[in-house]
């Protein structure tokens, strides 16, 4: 979507406000012995509860209100039976609309105790994904993005998964422009138009490169097997830069 006026902004932020706080309360409820599924109930509460309405089951019938992957699983897992353990690396996925208007996050989380370089490599994807958002603007290159989070993982020795790109949002949970690389393509040759409402979701990972399909339909693991973890927000392309709409308040 492309913001054109107060109202859309407003009615972003919103469900912006609602996706964050959300993903923050999740966050925070990880213990060691719950299950996937009992973190789910807990967003899909606070979700129905601020009128919101989950993304994953509206425009794919996803079993389940949010996304939660455990270490081998890197994007859409499925919340059910799985127990969290201490050491565990936790991706949650919010994405929900409200009013007709879409916002997606996203964050990892280590269950502790956790080994420093597990901890290190959370706070590193959190800084990639700055990288990335840093570069966000009105009449900006895409290809910033990609560019600057690829200089990132690589002076830090990282690698990044280079087939789950980011995505327009807004009107629907993924709309034009698709395929926003969070890694270098010279191929890439399109602008951020004025009001231009996309994600920045970089995977950074200890080794893998590729997001491949499991034994379900919905799960993604990492290839080869790795540490990876993958952070999220909502954009707006702005005449002032980056105005992320997915932060907690
Ligand atoms: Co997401
Ligand atoms: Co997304």
């Amino acid at each position: 979507m492309t913001i054109s006026n107060d109202d859309e902004l407003v009615a972003l932020k919103e469900i912006g406000r609602i996706v964050a706080n959300t993903l923050e309360t999740m966050g925070a409820a990880i213990e060691p012995g719950m299950t996937t599924a009992e973190l789910d109930r807990i967003g899909r509460e606070l979700l129905e509860k601020a009128g919101a309405t989950p993304a994953p089951e509206l425009c794919y019938d996803f079993p389940g209100a949010t996304c939660i992957s455990v270490n081998e699983e890197i994007a859409h897992g499925i919340p059910g039976e799985r127990r969290l353990a201490a050491g565990d690396l936790v991706n949650i996925d919010v994405s929900a609309e409200k009013g007709g208007v879409f916002a997606d996050t996203g964050a990892s989380f280590a269950v502790p105790p956790v080994a420093r370089t597990i901890d290190r490599l959370c706070r590193d994807g959190r800084r990639a994904m700055w990288a990335g958002i840093r570069q966000v603007g009105a009449d900006k290159p895409l290809a910033g993005i990609g560019r600057a989070i690829g200089k990132f993982a690589r002076k830090n020795r990282y690698t990044l998964v280079q087939n789950l790109a980011s995505h327009g949002v807004g009107h629907s949970l993924h709309e034009h422009p698709t395929e926003i690389a969070t890694w270098p393509n010279s191929s890439e040759r399109r602008r951020m138009n004025e009001g231009l409402v996309f994600t920045v979701e970089p995977f950074l990972s200890m080794g893998a490169r590729w997001a491949t399909d499991s034994s379900d339909p919905w799960t993604l693991l990492s290839e080869p097997r790795a540490p990876t973890v993958q952070y999220e927000h909502t954009v707006v392309a702005t005449r002032n830069g980056p105005l992320v709409v997915t932060l907690p308040g």
